[in-house]
């Protein structure tokens, strides 16, 4: 087991890729907090794996709301001791449906998507920092999107947000690399959770069809694909990997 009793935050783990990554963490050992918006999901999510013995609990958190994001780090710190890995995975994403025309988003939905996708990772990164200086150790791990370098037609705030997880990834590892935390990202290619078949994503059924052929693999991505990613960044074997960007997509775009 890789992450034998770190501690280890998922944001908006209750659904989705969100709910992989809090699995993966589990299964290599790891004690995880379950940090969604959405408590009756977050809650669902602790279940099942409290249920196969992993250690667990979920905290109802809002990412873009600082208060929230501190309550987040002490329950995590009361209950387990410590916070050794935060996973910012939370976003406004598969709420926006197949999306708008850049000239049809209003202010209202722009603000929205930047304080969930951006603000977020920057109050959740500082509600976390002081555990991980506490440890004299830590990994952060930002959820970007293949959209951040291939575009999107009716996404451009989902898009902005998601390229600037890359800038904020890059800035932050600077500041902190001489703390021994490593901030790096991950940007899955369409990937079929629940949101996006129910709908969300930006894309229809048959874009993704299209999206596939665009694929080395030819196959379709799930939750799941995205977890071994995140299980490197987040142990002792990527203790020299700093700022970087992996991209899961089945091979559709190269960096
Ligand atoms: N699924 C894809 O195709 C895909 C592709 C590229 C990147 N991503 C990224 O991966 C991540 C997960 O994607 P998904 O498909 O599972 O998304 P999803 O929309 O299904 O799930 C998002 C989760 O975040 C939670 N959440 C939303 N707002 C929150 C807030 N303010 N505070 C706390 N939690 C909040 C939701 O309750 C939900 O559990 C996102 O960052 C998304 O942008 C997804």
């Amino acid at each position: 087991m890789r992450l034998k009793d770190r501690v280890a935050i998922v944001t908006g783990g209750g659904r989705g890729i969100g709910k992989a990554f809090c699995a993966g963490l589990a299964s290599e050992g790891a004690r995880v907090v379950v940090a969604d918006i959405n408590m009756e999901s977050a809650s669902a999510t602790a279940k099942e794996l409290e249920q196969q013995g992993k250690e667990v609990i979920a905290v109802k958190t809002d990412v873009s709301d600082e208060k929230s994001t501190l309550g987040m780090a002490e329950k995590a710190v009361e209950r387990f001791g410590g916070i050794d890995i935060l996973v910012n995975n939370a976003a406004f994403f598969t709420p926006l449906g197949l999306g708008k025309t850049w000239d049809k988003v209003d202010v209202e939905e722009w603000d929205k998507v930047m304080s969930v996708n951006l603000r977020g990772l920057f109050l959740c990164s500082r509600a976390v920092f002081p555990h991980m200086l506490a440890r004299g150790k830590g990994k952060i791990i930002n959820i970007s999107s293949t959209t951040a370098y291939r575009g999107l037609v009716r996404g451009i705030h989902y898009v902005t947000s998601k390229a600037g997880v890359l800038g904020f990834t890059r800035a932050l590892s600077r500041e902190l690399a001489g703390k021994n935390i490593n901030v790096n990202s991950i940007a899955p290619g369409l990937t079929l959770s629940e949101g996006v078949v129910a709908g969300g994503g930006f894309v229809t059924q048959e874009d993704w069809a299209k999206m596939r052929t665009l694929r080395c693999s030819q196959k379709d991505l799930y939750p799941k694909d995205m977890v071994g990613a995140m299980i490197f960044l987040a142990s002792d074997e990527s203790g020299s990997v700093y700022g970087q960007t992996i991209v899961v997509d089945g091979g559709m775009v190269f960096v």
